[in-house]
């Protein structure tokens, strides 16, 4: 499990062998569902590790953006790929920000270990704005072109993912709609699932 001191190197090795190719298509898989660029936007991005996507958030043009992590390490890391972006150390579940102030929250392999999804769901909701999208999933994209997906997985070994707890999608989005918000769940066998949480006014 993550917490302050977990060192960031062995994520950030294996992201760079694997995964890296993937970033890009999680911001198309955000931008297709918001149906608007990012540039100009006040986006966080929970779990951010060593700023992968901080770094195609920042290339987009995002007006502001924030990336939070549990450890300090990850954030060490991220500074080097992402110079504009604010890095904050904090957990998930208690968000040291003011409420309704950011466009985005944004969070792709992070949910799957955090350790009270109530706090965690509550916390993100308070800083997103009115009307704002919360887009939290994991896995290998929706619009990420199959003969990626098929090279990563002959690199890595699926047996990689079984690594990872697992967590039931429907679950997430009823609990998205249990604030009488607008949720679904975007996802493709093999790929992974999005959860497209819209904050209403309330
Ligand atoms: C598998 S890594 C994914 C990193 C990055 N999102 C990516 O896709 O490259 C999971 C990240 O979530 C962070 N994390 C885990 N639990 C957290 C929590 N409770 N609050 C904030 N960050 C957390 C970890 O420190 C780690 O950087």
């Amino acid at each position: 499990m993550y917490n302050k001191n977990t060192s960031g190197e062995h994520f950030e090795t294996a992201a760079k062998n694997s995964l890296l190719s993937l970033y890009k298509y999680f911001l198309i898989d955000l931008t297709n569902t918001i149906k608007k660029p990012v540039k100009g936007l006040k986006i966080l991005e929970i779990g951010c590790g060593p700023g992968f996507m901080l770094e195609q958030f920042e290339s987009a043009g995002a007006e502001e953006i924030v990336g939070v992590d549990i450890s300090q390490d990850m954030l060490q890391r991220a500074a080097k790929r992402s110079e504009k972006s604010l890095k904050v150390q904090a957990d998930v579940a208690d968000l040291p920000f003011e409420p309704n102030i950011f466009d985005i929250v944004f969070s792709r392999g992070s949910i799957f270990f955090w350790h009270d999804l109530d706090k965690a769901f509550k916390s993100i909701r308070q800083v997103t704005k009115n009307g704002g999208t919360i887009f939290i999933g994991g896995g290998y994209g929706l619009s990420t072109p199959e003969e990626i997906i098929k090279k990563i997985r002959e690199n890595r070994g699926d047996s990689k993912q079984n690594d990872i707890p697992r967590l039931d999608p429907e679950m997430l989005c009823k609990k998205a709609q249990s604030y009488g918000d607008y949720a679904e769940i975007l996802s493709a066998p093999k790929r992974g699932f999005w959860l497209n949480w819209k904050k209403g006014e309330s």
